[in-house]
Protein backbone atom coordinates (compact mmCIF):
# COMPACT_ATOMS: atom_id res chain seq x y z
CA UNK A 1 0.00 0.00 0.00
CA UNK A 2 1.10 3.76 -0.55
CA UNK A 3 0.77 5.92 1.94
CA UNK A 4 0.84 9.70 1.78
CA UNK A 5 1.21 10.47 5.51
CA UNK A 6 0.22 14.32 6.00
CA UNK A 7 2.22 15.53 9.89
CA UNK A 8 1.01 19.24 11.44
CA UNK A 9 1.90 21.10 14.11
CA UNK A 10 0.64 19.02 16.52
CA UNK A 11 2.80 18.13 20.02
CA UNK A 12 1.77 14.76 19.02
CA UNK A 13 4.21 14.51 15.92
CA UNK A 14 6.28 12.61 17.86
CA UNK A 15 4.28 9.72 18.04
CA UNK A 16 3.87 9.21 14.79
CA UNK A 17 7.69 8.98 14.51
CA UNK A 18 6.66 5.40 16.14
CA UNK A 19 3.31 5.07 13.16
CA UNK A 20 6.20 5.36 10.63
CA UNK A 21 7.81 2.65 11.58
CA UNK A 22 4.91 0.24 11.94
CA UNK A 23 3.68 1.18 8.37
CA UNK A 24 7.32 0.49 6.66
CA UNK A 25 7.28 -2.64 8.73
CA UNK A 26 4.47 -3.59 7.40
CA UNK A 27 5.90 -2.81 3.82
CA UNK A 28 3.76 -0.49 3.15
CA UNK A 29 5.74 2.90 1.14
CA UNK A 30 5.19 5.81 2.80
CA UNK A 31 5.58 9.78 2.00
CA UNK A 32 5.73 11.73 4.74
CA UNK A 33 4.40 15.27 4.01
CA UNK A 34 4.87 17.67 6.69
CA UNK A 35 3.52 21.04 7.07
CA UNK A 36 6.40 23.83 7.56
CA UNK A 37 5.01 23.88 11.55
CA UNK A 38 5.19 20.32 12.12
CA UNK A 39 8.74 20.64 10.64
CA UNK A 40 8.62 22.47 14.45
CA UNK A 41 8.37 19.61 16.03
CA UNK A 42 9.93 16.84 14.26
CA UNK A 43 12.74 17.75 12.01
CA UNK A 44 12.93 15.76 8.15
CA UNK A 45 15.18 14.26 8.65
CA UNK A 46 13.94 12.20 11.31
CA UNK A 47 10.95 11.94 8.69
CA UNK A 48 13.21 10.59 5.88
CA UNK A 49 15.05 8.00 7.56
CA UNK A 50 12.32 6.51 9.26
CA UNK A 51 10.21 6.28 6.16
CA UNK A 52 13.09 5.43 3.76
CA UNK A 53 12.26 7.97 1.51
CA UNK A 54 13.16 11.59 0.46
CA UNK A 55 10.47 13.92 2.12
CA UNK A 56 7.99 16.14 0.83
CA UNK A 57 7.19 19.50 2.45
CA UNK A 58 7.82 22.41 0.01
CA UNK A 59 5.45 22.59 -2.91
CA UNK A 60 7.48 24.76 -4.23
CA UNK A 61 10.18 23.40 -4.60
CA UNK A 62 12.69 23.36 -7.60
CA UNK A 63 13.04 19.40 -8.63
CA UNK A 64 13.56 17.54 -11.51
CA UNK A 65 10.49 16.18 -12.12
CA UNK A 66 8.30 18.25 -14.31
CA UNK A 67 4.42 17.45 -11.93
CA UNK A 68 3.60 19.28 -9.64
CA UNK A 69 4.46 17.35 -5.88
CA UNK A 70 0.87 17.66 -4.89
CA UNK A 71 -0.35 16.17 -7.83
CA UNK A 72 2.06 13.31 -7.93
CA UNK A 73 1.58 12.72 -4.21
CA UNK A 74 -2.54 12.43 -4.90
CA UNK A 75 -2.23 9.97 -7.25
CA UNK A 76 0.47 7.92 -6.29
CA UNK A 77 -1.03 6.86 -2.71
CA UNK A 78 -3.62 4.23 -2.22
CA UNK A 79 -4.36 6.45 0.84
CA UNK A 80 -3.96 9.69 2.59
CA UNK A 81 -3.59 9.81 6.22
CA UNK A 82 -3.18 13.35 8.12
CA UNK A 83 -2.25 12.35 12.29
CA UNK A 84 -1.78 13.99 14.38
CA UNK A 85 -3.90 16.46 12.21
CA UNK A 86 -4.37 20.20 13.79
CA UNK A 87 -7.17 22.21 15.11
CA UNK A 88 -6.09 24.28 11.84
CA UNK A 89 -5.11 22.04 9.40
CA UNK A 90 -8.80 20.04 10.27
CA UNK A 91 -10.12 23.33 9.68
CA UNK A 92 -8.68 24.04 6.40
CA UNK A 93 -9.52 20.82 5.22
CA UNK A 94 -12.84 21.42 5.65
CA UNK A 95 -12.86 24.50 3.82
CA UNK A 96 -10.86 23.13 1.00
CA UNK A 97 -8.29 25.21 1.84
CA UNK A 98 -4.42 24.60 0.02
CA UNK A 99 -1.82 26.68 0.97
CA UNK A 100 0.41 24.08 1.61
CA UNK A 101 1.80 20.89 0.09
CA UNK A 102 -0.02 18.91 2.54
CA UNK A 103 -3.91 20.41 1.76
CA UNK A 104 -3.04 21.15 -1.77
CA UNK A 105 -2.30 16.92 -1.97
CA UNK A 106 -5.58 16.40 0.01
CA UNK A 107 -7.43 18.42 -2.31
CA UNK A 108 -5.99 16.63 -4.98
CA UNK A 109 -6.65 13.17 -3.63
CA UNK A 110 -9.19 10.90 -4.63
CA UNK A 111 -8.63 8.03 -2.37
CA UNK A 112 -9.48 7.00 1.08
CA UNK A 113 -8.52 10.08 3.59
CA UNK A 114 -7.72 9.21 7.21
CA UNK A 115 -7.91 12.04 9.91
CA UNK A 116 -6.57 11.93 13.33
CA UNK A 117 -6.79 15.02 15.44
CA UNK A 118 -5.08 16.02 18.32
CA UNK A 119 -5.33 18.86 20.39
CA UNK A 120 -6.08 20.06 23.71
CA UNK A 121 -9.49 19.41 25.13
CA UNK A 122 -10.82 22.82 24.50
CA UNK A 123 -9.92 23.07 20.84
CA UNK A 124 -11.63 19.69 20.15
CA UNK A 125 -14.60 20.65 21.88
CA UNK A 126 -14.83 23.77 20.57
CA UNK A 127 -18.11 24.02 17.95
CA UNK A 128 -16.08 25.69 15.41
CA UNK A 129 -13.85 22.03 15.36
CA UNK A 130 -16.63 19.96 16.26
CA UNK A 131 -18.59 21.35 12.90
CA UNK A 132 -14.71 21.03 10.79
CA UNK A 133 -14.95 17.40 11.95
CA UNK A 134 -18.15 16.61 10.92
CA UNK A 135 -18.28 18.59 7.46
CA UNK A 136 -15.52 16.26 7.00
CA UNK A 137 -16.95 12.80 8.11
CA UNK A 138 -20.16 13.32 5.94
CA UNK A 139 -17.71 14.10 3.11
CA UNK A 140 -16.51 10.23 3.48
CA UNK A 141 -13.12 11.37 5.60
CA UNK A 142 -12.15 8.84 8.65
CA UNK A 143 -11.64 10.41 11.90
CA UNK A 144 -9.60 8.69 14.03
CA UNK A 145 -11.43 9.99 17.63
CA UNK A 146 -9.05 11.56 19.64
CA UNK A 147 -9.05 9.77 23.00
CA UNK A 148 -9.61 10.79 26.63
CA UNK A 149 -6.53 11.63 29.28
CA UNK A 150 -3.45 13.51 30.15
CA UNK A 151 -2.98 15.77 27.41
CA UNK A 152 0.44 17.12 26.42
CA UNK A 153 -0.40 20.47 27.40
CA UNK A 154 -0.76 19.92 31.45
CA UNK A 155 -4.86 19.01 31.20
CA UNK A 156 -6.61 16.46 31.19
CA UNK A 157 -9.82 15.98 28.58
CA UNK A 158 -10.40 14.24 25.55
CA UNK A 159 -7.74 15.54 22.70
CA UNK A 160 -4.67 12.51 22.61
CA UNK A 161 -4.11 10.84 19.67
CA UNK A 162 -4.29 7.15 19.93
CA UNK A 163 -1.77 4.98 20.36
CA UNK A 164 -0.01 3.97 17.53
CA UNK A 165 -0.44 0.72 17.46
CA UNK A 166 -4.13 1.14 17.62
CA UNK A 167 -4.13 3.53 14.83
CA UNK A 168 -2.11 0.98 12.87
CA UNK A 169 -5.20 -1.65 13.24
CA UNK A 170 -7.86 0.58 10.98
CA UNK A 171 -5.22 1.29 8.71
CA UNK A 172 -5.00 -2.49 8.20
CA UNK A 173 -8.33 -2.42 7.65
CA UNK A 174 -8.20 0.22 4.32
CA UNK A 175 -5.35 -2.11 3.28
CA UNK A 176 -7.21 -5.24 3.40
CA UNK A 177 -10.30 -3.58 1.34
CA UNK A 178 -7.91 -2.18 -0.73
CA UNK A 179 -6.46 -5.80 -1.34
CA UNK A 180 -9.82 -6.68 -2.02
CA UNK A 181 -10.16 -4.44 -4.53
CA UNK A 182 -7.88 -5.54 -7.20
C1 LIG B 1 4.04 23.85 21.76
C2 LIG B 1 2.85 23.86 20.85
C3 LIG B 1 2.05 22.75 20.79
C4 LIG B 1 0.93 22.72 19.95
N1 LIG B 1 0.16 21.61 19.92
C5 LIG B 1 -0.94 21.60 19.14
C6 LIG B 1 -1.76 20.45 19.12
O1 LIG B 1 -1.49 19.43 19.77
N2 LIG B 1 -2.85 20.46 18.31
C7 LIG B 1 -3.19 21.56 17.56
O2 LIG B 1 -4.21 21.53 16.88
N3 LIG B 1 -2.40 22.68 17.56
C8 LIG B 1 -1.30 22.71 18.32
N4 LIG B 1 -0.50 23.83 18.33
C9 LIG B 1 -0.85 24.97 17.47
C10 LIG B 1 -0.42 24.69 16.02
O3 LIG B 1 0.97 24.43 15.96
C11 LIG B 1 -0.78 25.89 15.13
O4 LIG B 1 -2.18 26.04 15.07
C12 LIG B 1 -0.20 25.78 13.75
O5 LIG B 1 -0.56 26.92 13.01
C13 LIG B 1 -0.63 24.52 13.02
O6 LIG B 1 -0.16 24.57 11.72
P1 LIG B 1 -0.39 23.38 10.67
O7 LIG B 1 -1.80 22.92 10.83
O8 LIG B 1 -0.14 24.02 9.34
O9 LIG B 1 0.62 22.33 10.96
C14 LIG B 1 0.63 23.86 19.15
C15 LIG B 1 1.47 24.97 19.22
C16 LIG B 1 2.55 24.98 20.04
C17 LIG B 1 3.42 26.21 20.08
Amino acid sequence: MNVALGVTGAIAAYKVCELTRLMVREGWAVRVIPTPRALDFVGEITWRTLSQHPVASDAFARGEDWKPRHIELATWCDLMVVAPCSANTLAKLAHGLADNLLTQTALACTRPLVLAPAMNAAMWAHPATQANAETLKARGATLLDPEAGELACGVRGTGRLPEPVAMMETLRAFAARGEDAR
